[in-house]
């Protein structure tokens, strides 16, 4: 027996990273899994290697999510899940950041959020309950040097994640947030933050000194979004090897 059987499942940025690491467990898990993403080759590859359904959606928009959560209730009839995974980062010191740039990321990581919470509310009604997994980060809890905007959208997530989840207790939908640290996807080794950072010294700060695989955080995800966590909503789960136990970060 699966940990999601009998689940159905809508994963925002799919394509790639932690996100494809989602789609993966959750088929193990049993559950039926819709994913988007704007990497449409990609997502492609992917829906066509493990049989789950790729949508293309950008979280930015509001017809785009429309989109998908009627792809989902068509496919499968109904939604029981939903993982707000999809983000981007931009690396740049607030002296240097163009305003453009802060409103991307919190467009994407904060109101397309936003936006699936309130895409899913209507099906989740009518499934008589879901779950809700926000994807914020450690820098949700701690501020970096040239991630200001990130920073800034990884905390409001928290945010929303709280309200979401008192708004929507009356409806039997669980909402709650996970800070992964530091894991190994391209978005970890992006280049302009990779020249900033001392990897082995930030290694070294770690409790746990490595990198994370993406399906260590996965388990953590598949977990909130199963029955297992019936009690656990509006709260925080750090998958961060304990980086956040050290003052030197
Ligand atoms: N990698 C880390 O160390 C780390 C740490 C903490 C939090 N996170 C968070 O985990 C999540 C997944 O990141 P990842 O590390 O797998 O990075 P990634 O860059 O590999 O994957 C992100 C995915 O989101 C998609 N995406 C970007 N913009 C989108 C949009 N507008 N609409 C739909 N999809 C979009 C990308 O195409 C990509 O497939 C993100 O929310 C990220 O902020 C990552």
């Amino acid at each position: 027996m699966g940990l999601l059987d009998g689940k159905v499942a809508l994963i925002t940025g799919g394509a790639r990273g932690m996100g494809e690491s989602h789609v993966r467990l959750f088929l193990e898990e049993g559950a039926r899994v819709v994913f988007g993403d704007v990497l449409e080759e990609e997502g492609k590859a992917l829906a066509a290697e493990t049989g789950a359904a790729y949508v293309r959606h950008d979280v930015r928009s509001p017809a785009e999510w429309r989109r998908a959560v009627d792809t989902a209730t068509e496919l499968h009839g109904r939604l029981d899940v939903l993982v707000n995974n999809a983000g981007i980062l931009t690396y740049g010191r607030i002296q240097d950041m163009e305003p453009e740039d802060f409103d991307r990321v919190i467009d994407v990581n904060l109101k397309g959020t936003w936006l699936g919470v309130k895409s899913v509310i209507d099906p989740m009604k009518a499934a008589g309950r879901g779950a809700i997994v926000n994807i914020s980060s450690i820098e949700g809890f701690v501020g970096a040097e040239g991630l200001s905007a990130y920073a800034a959208s990884k905390f409001a997530v928290r945010g929303l994640t709280k309200s979401a989840a008192r708004e929507l207790a009356r409806f039997k939908i669980r909402v709650n947030s996970v800070h992964p640290g530091a894991i190994n996807t391209a978005m970890a080794v992006n280049p302009d933050l990779m020249a900033e950072v001392d990897v082995e010294a930030f290694v070294k700060s770690m409790v746990i000194k490595r990198f994370a695989k993406p399906v260590e955080v996965s388990h953590v995800v598949a977990f909130l979004a199963s029955d297992r966590a019936s009690y656990c909503t509006g709260s925080e789960f750090t998958v961060d090897g304990g980086l956040l136990t050290g003052a030197g970060y």
